[in-house]
């Protein structure tokens, strides 16, 4: 039961990575150690080279994703904790898995339609390719379970039919998906319940996002307290005051899953007991005092563990290292299943 996740180094990270995706590695990473089995998490620094960025800022934004990953919980010695550009066999299986990658799926890419759409200056080939390297980062390891948000079920949809083609057409099947031998697993999305899909506080209608929202809207994980209060109590709601849960209620909605997040309640056990609740300054006092609880920690580790670089570079040799030695085998079988390079 091997678990595998990426997360990208770009821009601040913000309650929809921690809720959707953080603190499930942290899960993982135990319930991994428990079946003795693999977790392993990448900081995706070549995915960020896919939209205009500034080179002297990459490696500092990735220094800041591993601080906070650590911060979070993982712990190097009882997971894989790797940066992607540091595996090199990631990306040749990159290419190699463009042999079994429709042109055509790619272009039906959600994420693709809409950043492609936001660039200024170039559309990047990298950023059409960018499912391919995503792909080649889980399917690399032989990964069972990939726990994310709800935003990358298509991303998760198309890796998953990359390996069945692959294993139908060069492991020997005749084509069909099913057919042949299991050259790479086939990995399953795993989402959360509940805030699978956090909203922008301003927007509520589209996710948290740190590429398409306003900071007003976004909840970065690295907000001080007064901030997190003032971004909560400014968010949209509605002029109904009634606190319920329901597709016409998309900001109160919003809130009530981050609270029973935050609580570990279901949203519907929140509803239940805010029952008695003087409307939303209820709603929303609460689900602040509940995120401050929770980031307050996170934080003052990230404080202790941000500035000392050299030992988050010790980290990721530690991680590579590992990374390679499992990777290493799974592309030499697809090279030789392939047919590519010299006889194995
Ligand atoms: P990234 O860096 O955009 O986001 C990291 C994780 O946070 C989740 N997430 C959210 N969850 C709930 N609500 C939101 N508003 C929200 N916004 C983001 C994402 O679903 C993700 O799990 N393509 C990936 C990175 C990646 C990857 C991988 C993931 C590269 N290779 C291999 C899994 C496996 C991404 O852009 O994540």
């Amino acid at each position: 039961m091997r678990i595998y996740s990426g997360i990208q180094p770009t821009g601040r990270k913000h309650l929809g990575n921690h809720l959707g995706a953080i603190r499930h590695y942290v899960t993982g990473q135990e319930e991994a150690e428990a079946a003795g089995a693999e977790a392993i998490f990448c900081v995706v620094d070549l995915h960020a080279t896919t939209v205009a960025y500034d080179p002297r800022e990459l490696r500092d934004r990735t220094y800041d994703t591993v601080a906070l990953l650590l911060a979070a919980g993982l712990d190097p010695d009882r997971c894989i904790l790797y940066r992607q550009g540091d595996v090199p066999e990631v990306p040749e299986l990159t290419w190699l898995l463009t042999a079994v990658t429709a042109h055509g799926d790619l272009n039906r890419m959600h994420q693709f339609k809409e950043k492609s759409a936001q660039q200024r200056e170039l559309v990047s080939a990298g950023l059409f390719l960018y499912p391919v390297l995503m792909a080649a980062d889980v399917l690399a390891f032989r990964a069972d379970r990939v726990p994310v948000g709800d935003d990358q079920r298509q991303h998760i949809e198309l890796m998953r039919d990359i390996a069945l083609r692959f294993n139908a057409r060069f492991g020997g099947g005749d084509g069909t998906p099913g057919s042949g031998r299991e050259v790479l697993r086939v990995p399953e999305g795993v989402y959360p319940t509940v805030a699978a899909r956090v909203m922008d506080l301003q927007a509520p209608e589209r996710k948290m996002s740190t590429s398409s929202g306003s900071i007003e809207g976004t909840l970065y994980l690295l907000d001080d307290a007064k901030t997190i209060t003032k971004k909560l109590k400014r968010a949209v709601t509605d002029s109904d005051n009634e606190i319920r849960i329901g597709p016409d209620k998309p900001g109160v909605t919003n809130l009530v899953e981050l609270l029973a997040a935050t609580t570990d309640r279901t949203p519907e056990q929140v509803v239940e007991d805010l029952a008695d609740a003087r409307g939303y300054g209820d709603l929303k006092v609460a689900t602040a005092e509940a995120v401050v609880a929770m980031l307050g920690p996170i934080q003052e580790r990230y404080a202790e563990l941000r500035h000392d670089e050299d030992a988050i570079e010790r980290a990721l040799a530690v991680g590579a290292a590992k990374a390679r030695a499992i990777a290493g085998p799974v592309l030499a079988e697809v090279r030789e299943a392939m047919g590519v390079g010299p006889r194995a």
